[in-house]
Order: structure tokens, then sequence, then C-alpha cells
């Protein structure tokens, strides 16, 4: 037995997971955003929660889709292995950031995205804190988890400043700027 083989495999085996227990990979749910990217054709992305890239790999593969930014308080291990393996890699910066609205602020104020997808925290205290600084910047916002009861209540009260149109469906909310 060679134990790099083994190793190999056992690792290409986990990646695997990785990929199928991402939100995206759900065929619902890619059907729901992959409706969502298509009508709006988004060309710069923001998204908080980057976790194992999974997701930003999705929206990488779109053509029209020209930079992603990922936003996460914590790296992940596997990021490299599977960035390894895709093309549209290049499209990719995952970005290491602290909770707060300042250090977010500081990166998502130059960015001039027009599509978020906010995954992060799903605390009401985590989730305002991404839509304080997201909300003002880009036109098209994405929630996951919306019926989480953080992320509902910050959504809830989004909505009733009358700013936006919330479509809920599944476990997301898009919030669109009237
Ligand atoms: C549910 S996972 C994201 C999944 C990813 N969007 C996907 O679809 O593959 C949540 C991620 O948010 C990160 N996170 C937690 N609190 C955060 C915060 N305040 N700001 C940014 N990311 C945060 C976690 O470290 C974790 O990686």
């Amino acid at each position: 037995m060679n134990l790099e083989k083994i190793r190999e495999e056992i690792s290409e085996h986990a990646l695997e997971i990785v990929i199928h227990r991402s939100v995206l990979c759900y065929p619902s749910s890619f059907s729901f955003v992959d409706g969502l990217l298509e009508a709006n054709k988004p060309k710069k992305i923001l998204e908080i929660g980057t976790y194992n890239c999974v997701s930003a790999l999705v929206f990488a593969r779109y053509p029209f889709v020209e930079r992603i930014w990922t936003l996460d308080i914590v790296q992940s291990p596997v990021i490299a292995r599977l960035r390894r393996h895709l093309d549209h890699e290049r499209k990719i910066t995952p970005l290491l950031v602290k909770g707060n609205v300042s250090d977010k602020s500081a990166i998502v104020g130059n960015l001039n995205c027009d599509f978020a997808f906010i995954d992060g925290d799903h605390t009401y205290e985590g989730v305002s804190v991404d839509i304080e600084v997201v909300i003002p910047k880009i036109p098209n916002v994405l929630f996951h988890d919306a019926k989480e009861a953080g992320v509902k209540k910050a959504l809830d009260e989004l909505e009733a400043k009358g700013t936006h149109n919330i479509n809920r469906c599944m476990d997301f909310a898009f919030a669109r700027k009237i």
C-alpha cells in the first residue's frame, strides 16, 4: 500500500463531500439562484461567508460574471485544493475580514459590486452588520438562511423601511432596491 495514494484518494473524496454539501449545489437552491443570476447578469459579486469557496466557484462559471470578492473571518483549509481543480479561479478574490462594520465597509466601499450574496454570520447582530455595509452600496442582495430568526428579523426591518422589494423563496431572500 502507498500512503500518499491513500491520502490523495481520501482527500479527493472529502472534496466531493464539501462540494455536495454546499448550498448552491442543491438542485432546488441552484435553480433559484441560477434564475436570479441569468435575469440580472451581475458583473461583480460580493459574497459574505466564503466557507469553502464553493458558491464563489459556482458564480465564477457564469460568463457575464467578471469578478467575485468573498469575505470570511476565518481561512478555509480546503480553498486552495478546490481552486486547483477549476478553470475559473482567477475571477475570485477571497479576503479575510474582521466581523465589524468599519473593516467590511473599507473593503466593500471600493468594489462597485452589482450583486451580493450574504451567507456569513446568521445572528441578528451579524447580519445587521452585513446589511449596513452592503445595502447602501449594492442594488441586488441575496440572503441565505433567510428563515433563521436573526436573519428574518433583520430582513423584516429592511422590508419595513420600504426601500427594497424582498422576494422570499425556500431558505433565500432576494432584496432588490426600489
Ligand atoms: C454557511 S457558511 C458560508 C457558505 C458559503 N457561502 C457556501 O455557500 O459555500 C458561513 C461562513 O460565514 C463565515 N462567517 C461567520 N461570521 C462571519 C462574519 N461576521 N463575517 C464574514 N463571514 C463570517 C463563517 O466562518 C463561515 O465560513
